[in-house]
């Protein structure tokens, strides 16, 4: 699979795009809702869930630690945790994603003991952990590392509700001590906790099978910590997926007229639609859809500058995305990521298909537009910068291959098929 790749036809520039296209549920959202099975006496199940690699990734790590996961149906998952699970993270699932450090959590919390390797992911940069390691230690956990394996426990087997100030908020770790503070004793307070939409779709569903959070979705978010889950009082609906919604929206913007996001939830995108308004894009927002009717040419759009930020800032998971679109608006736009420092290695590629590119340093690059891209042969270096280039390819002229398309599965669900549907040449080439 990791052979395969897209070939795409581009449309040189041309708004060709139309219809309707539909988003699917977050693996964000699906990822963590699947490893909080593990705080639950008895089981989890999960509806609209994302037919993607990760989500894949994820039930094999469970079902490695012992957890039963049966696909009931297409987007459906049922999990049963029996009483006692392995406490080991296998090292070679677990370094393939970088979310499998979530799990580390709900396990610490429930058997007073966990080992796990550095977790790997993308390459978008350095991804430390200490804001996890600190959090558990403030909870009573013992840390040790031995090479590349850290292993954590609790000597009176149960963790100890504390306050944790966050210096940076980060949605993982903050997903995470929710999970190991829903098990733990006494009140956990997590100050400085990051805002993103998933943690309190995260809250809401534990809170809906008897964990007892508050706040989540603010700065600081009070947990107090008490017994075991149960699964029969609720079903996780995995939310639309925003990052899919406003790559969507940004090709839309690009390459379409009379086209429409289905599926989404357009207040989880109002710092991307804001930006499109300000540059000229007519964005109509419905309750969970988003339409674009009338299209201006990207190159009677105005450049504007955009810098990442945590929610409700500007995604850093819609930076690549967003670079390729100001390729083709008129003038100079600055683009910032604030929050990783490898997340814009990406550009060398947009150069090379046309795109007047400079970086400055790390976190900052200077757009210049309109360019016309052309086709190219590339490899998708992560999922977010390989939809980027499926982006780039279809306003491009000419054809383009992208290489390593298992990096897009990753966390979009059949991309090509739904591509198609509004109008997009693209076929997926076996090895
Ligand atoms: C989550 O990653 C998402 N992943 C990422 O999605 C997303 O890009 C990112 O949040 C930011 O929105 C999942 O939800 C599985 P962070 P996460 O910890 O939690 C620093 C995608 O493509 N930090 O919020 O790993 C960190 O270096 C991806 O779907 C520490 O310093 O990101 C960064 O600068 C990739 N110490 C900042 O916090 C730590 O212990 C925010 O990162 C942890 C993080």
């Amino acid at each position: 699979m990791a052979r395969e790749r897209f070939l795409i036809k581009g449309l040189g520039g041309a708004q060709a795009l139309s219809g309707s296209i539909a988003v699917k549920g977050a693996k964000n959202a699906a990822l963590k809702a699947l490893a909080s099975s593990i705080l639950f006496e008895d089981g989890i199940t999960l509806n609209n869930v994302p037919d993607i690699e990760d989500v894949k990734r994820m039930n094999d790590i469970l079902s490695a630690l012992g957890v039963v996961v049966s696909n009931k149906k297409e987007g459906e998952y049922a999990l049963s945790v029996p009483g006692t699970l392995a406490t080991d993270l296998p090292v070679d699932l677990a370094q393939k994603m970088r979310a499998s450090i979530v799990l580390t959590g709900p396990i610490l919390s429930r058997f007073g003991k966990v080992s796990f390797p550095h977790p790997g992911g993308c390459v978008i940069g350095e991804r430390p952990i200490d804001l996890f390691l600190s959090g558990f230690e403030a909870m009573g956990a013992r840390v040790t590392r031995e090479s590349d394996r850290y292993t954590l426990f609790v000597p009176d087997g149960r963790l100890s509700g504390t306050s944790i100030f966050f210096k940076k908020p980060s949605v993982t770790a903050t997903e995470t001590l929710i999970m190991a503070a829903t098990l733990a004793k006494g009140e956990t307070i997590i100050k400085n906790a990051a805002r993103e939409p998933e943690i309190g779709i995260l809250a809401d569903f534990l809170n809906s099978c008897g964990a007892r959070i508050r706040g989540a979705g603010d700065a600081n978010i009070y947990i107090e910590g008490g017994g075991l889950l149960s699964g029969v009082r609720d079903v996780f609906h995995t939310p639309s997926d925003r990052i899919e919604t406003g790559s969507f929206l940004i090709l839309g913007a690009l390459a379409g007229v009379n086209f429409e996001i289905k599926n989404c939830n357009p207040k989880h995108v109002e710092a991307l639609t804001e930006i499109l308004r300000q540059v000229g894009v007519a964005v109509d927002v419905g309750k969970n859809s988003i339409m674009l009717s009338k299209n201006a040419h990207p190159s009677s759009l105005t450049s504007v500058d955009i810098e990442t930020r945590e929610y409700p800032g500007f995604p850093t998971d819609l930076q690549a995305p967003m670079t390729v679109f100001l390729t083709q608006t008129s003038g100079q736009s600055l683009v910032f990521e604030t929050i990783f420092e490898g997340r814009l290695s990406y550009v060398e590629e947009l150069v090379r298909m046309g795109a007047d590119i400079k970086a400055l340093d790390p976190h900052r690059v200077i757009v210049r537009g309109p360019k016309a891209l052309k086709g190219r042969e590339m490899e998708s270096p992560d999922l977010r910068a390989g939809l980027a280039f499926v982006i780039a390819a279809i306003v491009a002229k000419g054809d383009s291959v992208i290489h390593n398309v298992y990096n897009i599965d990753r966390g979009y669900e059949k991309i090509e098929e739904r591509l198609r549907g509004v109008g997009v040449d693209i076929k997926r080439i076996g090895p």
